[in-house]
């Protein structure tokens, strides 16, 4: 039994009829934000954390962010002196840390697939930098690496662009910032520090002072780098830590690709220390507005991304950026925290969903659950108690929030569309087993057979399944019972499998990187231009 045909077997519940009117609008964004709107809640919901923003790497949206002053962020590079010009600065110490050796002597040619026993600095060298210049050795340069520590001075302002912005696949996680951002549909994905720099332009042209993506960790575009930091240390490393006998780094082939991505998971649910601050209020998305986010690759159909937008569509979307971002800029604005409202929401339904779902041995332990979340709405004074609980339960959580800009109206309308889902399956699947309970039992004489309620159970279960699907929660892809010193593993760009993917698992320092090499998830783009080194005078 589909929640679809219960609509039409004359089941009356209040929300329902709110929804028809909800949907009968005119505004092309309003429309566009209902439709996405599944996928909206998750991005808010996943927006600075490394968990959705993995699964869902996609990225389709952009936030104005701010990093107080005070802030301790990390640098990897062959330099001891701040580079002249934009470069990259790691939230995690690990990430920064791979980085933080000499250039290669000679560029990497092509991806090793033997890996895992390599260094994994040496991994990233021929993964990352392939055949950029802008990593080879200069005759007579110091063969060093250094780890360089800042603090800001004053807040930072960057751009936010969520998913997985940072990995350079050609499978959607660019189309935002290359199409959109640079309006460069023919951008080389591994063209990072092309890239780097037209962002950079583009942003400070804005009043902002970079960007921030996320890969394994999230990280910085810094375009100045005496602009409100200060560099704190610039500490050398040794030249091959593999090797480093009696230096202290004994034992560091053993656990490194671990501490990495261990570090990294421990921002799966946010970046900590309060290091950056989201206005969600600016959030700006390609899914307000009425785009084919079709995917093109046939692997990836749930993935929405830019392939099909057209060039106005485009430019209305850039150009809607940076109206934002200039007015943010000025700092009038109020900004309502909607991942709050998304983390109330997820933390009361989703567990008790999955529960109903998957685990209800009996109806009555169903009901239990059901009848536990909807009560919560019903006032058992009313005549029907359906009809207004239902619209009580759908504006319960976004009650709080009073829209100040349109882009605000835009996520009210995707919270509500989600928030009605909910809601609705909930009471009509009360509802229509309250109704079969109370047929069968005039049906069966009070005896009700076993197998009648079963079958009761069962079609309960698989509405609260089709539910399920829709909302796509990533909480339900975490990983129960990982150990301390392991990770719950999906692929994190530029490393992981496929089946990862799929079901994320628990990893320890020795299993960490199984079938990253052979099983690999994400596309390895071609690199049949290599990207133009910048010249000295660039930076
Ligand atoms: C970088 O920032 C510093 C400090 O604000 C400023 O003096 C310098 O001109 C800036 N450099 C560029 C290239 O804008
Ligand atoms: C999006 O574009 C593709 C390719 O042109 C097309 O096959 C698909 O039907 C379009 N989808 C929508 C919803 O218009
Ligand atoms: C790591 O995990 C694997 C697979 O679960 C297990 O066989 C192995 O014993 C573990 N190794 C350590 C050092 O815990």
């Amino acid at each position: 039994m589909r929640i679809g045909s219960l609509r039409h077997a004359a089941v009356w519940v209040a929300c329902l009829s709110h929804h028809v009117a909800a949907v009968n609008h005119r505004d092309p964004a309003e429309g566009a934000a209902r439709m996405n709107a599944y996928e909206i809640f998750n991005a808010i919901h996943s927006a600075m954390r490394q968990w959705g923003s993995s699964l869902n790497h996609n990225g389709l949206s952009t936030f104005v962010a701010t990093v107080p002053a005070g802030v301790t962020l990390y640098h990897g590079t062959w330099r001891s002196t701040p580079p002249p010009g934009p470069e990259w600065l790691a939230f995690e110490i690990e990430h920064a840390e791979l980085f933080a050796h000499p250039r290669w002597k000679f560029p990497p040619r092509e991806l090793n697939t033997a890996g895992s026993s390599m260094p994994l600095q040496r991994q990233r060298g021929i993964l990352f930098q392939g055949e950029n210049d802008y990593e080879v050795r200069e005759d007579g340069e110091d063969e060093k690496g250094y780890l360089q520590i800042y603090k800001t001075t004053q807040p930072v302002r960057l751009l936010y662009l969520d998913g997985t912005s940072a990995a350079n696949t050609e499978m959607g996680t660019l189309d935002l910032q290359d199409f959109v951002i640079r309006g460069d549909r023919n951008a080389e994905a591994w063209d990072e520090f092309g890239r780097a720099k037209s962002l950079c332009d583009i942003v400070t042209s804005w009043g902002l002072q970079g960007v921030i993506r996320m890969e394994a960790g999230f990280e910085i575009i810094k375009c100045n780098f005496s602009d409100s930091m200060e560099l704190v240390s610039a500490i050398q490393r040794p030249a091959d830590p593999s090797n480093s006998d009696g230096l202290g780094w004994e034992g560091y082939a053993e656990v490194h690709p671990f501490e990495w991505i261990s570090a990294v998971a421990q921002r799966y649910h946010g970046i900590g220390g309060s290091r950056v601050e989201l206005d969600f209020s600016s959030m700006v998305s390609a899914m307000f507005y009425p785009v084919n986010l079709t995917n093109d690759k046939s692997s990836k159909p749930n993935l929405p991304r830019l392939w099909y937008a057209t060039e106005d569509e485009l430019l209305s979307i850039r150009s809607r950026v940076e109206e934002v971002v200039h007015e943010r800029l000025d700092g009038k604005h109020t900004s309502i925290n909607w991942q709050e409202v998304t983390d109330l929401i997820i933390t009361r339904y989703a567990d008790r969903l999955w529960f109903m779902a998957e685990r209800a041995q009996s109806i009555l332990e169903f009901q239990g659950e059901l009848n536990h979340l909807t009560n919560t709405h019903v006032d058992y004074g009313e005549k029907d108690i359906y009809h207004a609980a239902c619209s009580r339960c759908e504006r319960h959580y976004i009650r709080s929030a009073t829209p100040k800009t349109p882009e605000d109206h835009l996520i009210l309308a995707a919270m509500e569309e989600v928030t009605h889902a909910i809601c609705e399956t909930l009471f009509v699947v009360r509802l229509f087993i309250k109704n079969r309970i109370r047929i069968d039992k005039l049906k069966y004489n009070d005896k009700v057979p076993a197998s009648r309620m079963d079958e009761l159970l069962q079609s309960s279960k698989k509405a609260i399944r089709e539910l399920m699907d829709q909302l796509k929660w990533t909480r339900w892809k975490e990983c129960t019972t990982c150990d301390f010193h392991e990770v719950c593993f999906a692929p994190l760009w530029p490393v992981g499998d496929k089946d990862s993917y799929e079901q994320p698992n628990c990893r320890n320092h020795s299993s960490i990187q199984n079938s990253w090499w052979d099983n690999r998830y994400w596309d390895m783009p071609k690199m049949p231009h290599a990207p133009k080194p910048p010249s000295r005078e660039d930076l």
